[in-house]
């Protein structure tokens, strides 16, 4: 898989979702395997030049998380170009732009989603970008704005002219939020309306099937994955076994969810300082406690959490508690065990997928 002048060992990536894709989870994911070029969480290129503290922390990386993109957003034309030039010259690989951001504190000064909708207004500042840089500039967007603006096949012909690398499209409008299917055949359209950049694929991916089920049903050459990799750290590395080979493996079992879980932790621990990266913390850990069966017990004490300590003793009594709701081989009985995870577009009810693949909460309602 090629992006530009990146050659890419995997063509599955990581979505940028705000608050939750930084070094530690980037980090984690990697160390289980299956991803290459992950992305950072929407970084804003005015406070990136500004050297703000919080901007400089969300493009904090190290050897181990390469290659890594990172994702601006913007709109203004030479702050766009600037960051860009200051992410190459600082190792970055690639350089993202949203355009599918749909809050309004993005959209008001024309970047996010606003960018769909004036053509030549993004090509002129996409152009700038690619200009300035020798590493690939790539755009993430979504359908369109609504059901009777699907511009994203236009859009991304347009920046393909530009001079953008690749693609990534969220199968959803802006419109939809997070509701409704993801529409495979809206994005086969923007697969079909480029020359030769490839398109990423985007949206509900929460199992291997799926990401197999969007590369066949619309072409692209890549799928992207946000939230399927927060219930699930292994899908990458289960998708790449099961499209080279067919074979689905298991899921993982209990102690390997703990382990990962707890290897996360001190990833926090070690990049954000112990108590801000335990605080930080308490809204991961019930992403992990979904796929653990009966986990109230759990929840309800993590989101106290501060100490490292406090979290080992948590566990040890979650473990105890749980007991009571597996079988003699330690395997959860039946009727506790979590229901398997669907895609919306693999089954006929959104609605009832909406109810296996929550929002998490962030500092975005919408994206
Ligand atoms: C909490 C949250 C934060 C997000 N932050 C970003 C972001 O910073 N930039 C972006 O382009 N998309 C963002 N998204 C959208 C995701 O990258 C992705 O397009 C969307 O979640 C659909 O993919 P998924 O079903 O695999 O999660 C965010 C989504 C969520 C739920």
């Amino acid at each position: 898989m090629r992006i530009g002048s990146l050659t890419l060992k995997s063509n599955l990536f990581l979505s940028p979702l705000a608050g939750y894709t930084n070094l530690p989870f980037r980090l984690t994911l990697r160390e289980i395997g299956g991803l290459d070029l992950a992305t950072t969480d929407l970084v804003n290129a005015r406070s990136l030049l500004e050297k703000n503290r919080k901007a400089l922390k969300l493009i904090e990386t190290s050897p181990a998380d390469s290659p890594l993109a990172v994702q601006l957003f913007g709109a203004v034309p030479e702050e766009m170009r600037d960051a860009a030039a200051y992410l190459e010259s600082i190792g970055i690989a690639s350089v993202d732009i949203n355009m599918g951001c749909p809050v309004r504190k993005v959209c008001k000064v024309g970047g996010g989603s606003a960018m769909m909708t004036e053509l030549d207004k993004t090509s002129a500042l996409v152009k700038g970008m690619v200009n300035a840089v020798k590493i690939p500039v790539t755009a993430k967007m979504r359908l369109g704005w609504d059901d009777g603006n699907l511009t994203a096949p236009d859009l991304a012909r347009a920046l393909e002219d530009a001079g953008v690398a690749a693609i990534f499209v969220h199968g959803r409008t802006r419109e939809q939020g997070f509701s409704g299917s993801v529409k495979l055949h809206g994005i086969r359209a923007v697969v079909e309306a480029v020359k030769s950049i490839p398109v990423i694929g985007n949206g509900d991916v929460t199992t291997p099937e799926a990401a197999k089920m969007m590369f066949e049903e619309t072409g692209c050459a890549g799928v992207s994955i946000g939230r399927g990799a927060f219930y699930n750290p292994w899908i990458f590395r289960h998708t790449k076994h099961f499209l080279e080979t067919g074979e689905l493996p298991p899921e993982p079992e209990f102690d390997e969810r703990v382990r990962v879980m707890c290897r996360h932790l001190d990833l926090m621990a070690e990049i954000f300082g112990e108590e801000l990266g335990c605080r930080m913390f308490r809204k991961v850990a019930p992403w992990y406690s979904k796929r653990f069966g009966p986990a109230n017990e759990f929840n309800k004490k993590v989101v106290l959490l501060s100490t490292r300590a406090e979290f080992h003793e948590l566990l040890e009594k979650y473990r105890e508690w749980r007991r009571q709701f597996l079988d003699e081989s330690g395997e959860l009985r039946p009727g506790y065990r979590p229901a398997p995870m669907v895609a919306s577009f693999m089954q006929e009810s959104a609605v009832a997928q909406r109810t296996q693949i929550p929002v998490p909460k962030g500092p975005v309602e919408v994206w």
